[in-house]
């Protein structure tokens, strides 16, 4: 096999990390190139050029985006600009040395009233800022050359996602309180960069939906992680959306499952059932 090229945009990410991590540990041979924030602003278009053009990547591929779904509403101008127009400099730039894009999207491009999941082809209509701009970032992607990867409710053992932050709380002794009518699709990012690589080693394009198996409130997460701490499940009490509605200004979808069957029928594989892949998180925070 000859060698694969990837520049990876938003290499500290929650995702990029994990991306950029493990394209480097492929028992084939690929050259990573990773970009931080602080190295490449993926707005200014003249820099992204610059970057691809003298790579010479086979895949971009853009972990970066404004994910502050609330700050969205405040910042529009921001959200755009990071989550829409920055696809079109990447996909120009990529388009010009032979590169395909591989960009990330989310659940929140669908309005939440369907009562299954959501297949790729089914009708967008995001509720807020955050999803118009990321479905912005999807319409800048070529037809049958890039790959668009919507996925859900992220979690990892980094800071500032929900597994590590009700951890911690859960340590301090804290009450905790979560939403149990919204419906999603938990998903941990080590197995989504693991089934993002699959996809483009196997020179996939178009849309997929790739999540952790199964559906959940954030209520039953926070349950579940609470069991698997060995924690008292008295700890979590469950809310309703509504009683916290004017904390959060983006308007969330109520049903945001997403159905897998585009991935299993590209790749002949399912992914993990979300409790055990939170389990595998929740073992690795435990012992930091
Ligand atoms: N997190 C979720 O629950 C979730 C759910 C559905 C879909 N997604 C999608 O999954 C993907 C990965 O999400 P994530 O959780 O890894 O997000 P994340 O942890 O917020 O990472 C995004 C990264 O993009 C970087 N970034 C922001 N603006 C940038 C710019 N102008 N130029 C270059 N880099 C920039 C950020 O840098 P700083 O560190 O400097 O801010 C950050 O490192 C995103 O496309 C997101 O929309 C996430």
């Amino acid at each position: 096999m000859s060698q694969l090229r990837f520049v990876v945009f938003g290499s500290n990410g929650q995702l990029g990390q994990r991306l950029a991590r493990r394209l480097r540990e492929l028992d084939l041979p690929v050259e990573v190139f990773a970009f931080t924030s602080a190295d490449i602003d993926v707005r200014q278009r003249a820099t992204v050029n610059e970057v691809i053009r003298s790579l010479r990547p086979d895949w971009v591929v853009n972990a970066a985006a404004f994910t502050a779904v609330d700050r969205c509403e405040r910042e529009p101008e921001l959200a755009f600009g990071v989550n829409a127009l920055a696809l079109r400099w990447q996909v120009e730039a990529a388009d010009a040395v032979g590169a395909r894009v591989c960009n990330f999207s989310t659940d929140y491009v669908f309005n939440g009233q369907s009562v299954e999941p959501y297949r790729e082809w089914d009708r967008v209509d995001p509720l807020g800022v955050y999803g118009r701009s990321k479905l912005g970032g999807e319409c800048e992607l070529r037809v049958g050359t890039d790959l668009n990867i919507r996925t859900a409710w992220l979690m990892s053992a980094s800071a500032g996602n929900i597994a590590s932050t009700v951890v911690r709380l859960a340590k301090e002794g804290s009450v905790l309180r979560f939403v149990g009518d919204q419906v999603g699709s938990p998903t941990v990012a080590d197995d989504l960069s693991e089934a993002s690589i699959q996809l483009m080693l196997s020179a996939c394009t178009g849309n997929f939906h790739v999540v952790n198996g199964g559906t959940a409130s954030w209520y039953e997460v926070v349950r579940w992680i609470l069991t698997s701490l060995g924690r008292d499940l008295d700890q979590v009490v469950e809310i309703t959306a509504a009683s916290v509605a004017d904390r959060y200004p983006a308007p969330r979808p109520a049903y945001s499952v997403l159905a897998t069957a585009t991935y299993s029928a590209a790749l002949g594989r399912a992914t993990d059932d979300w409790h055990d892949a939170i389990e595998r998180v929740v073992r690795e925070l435990d012992l930091q």
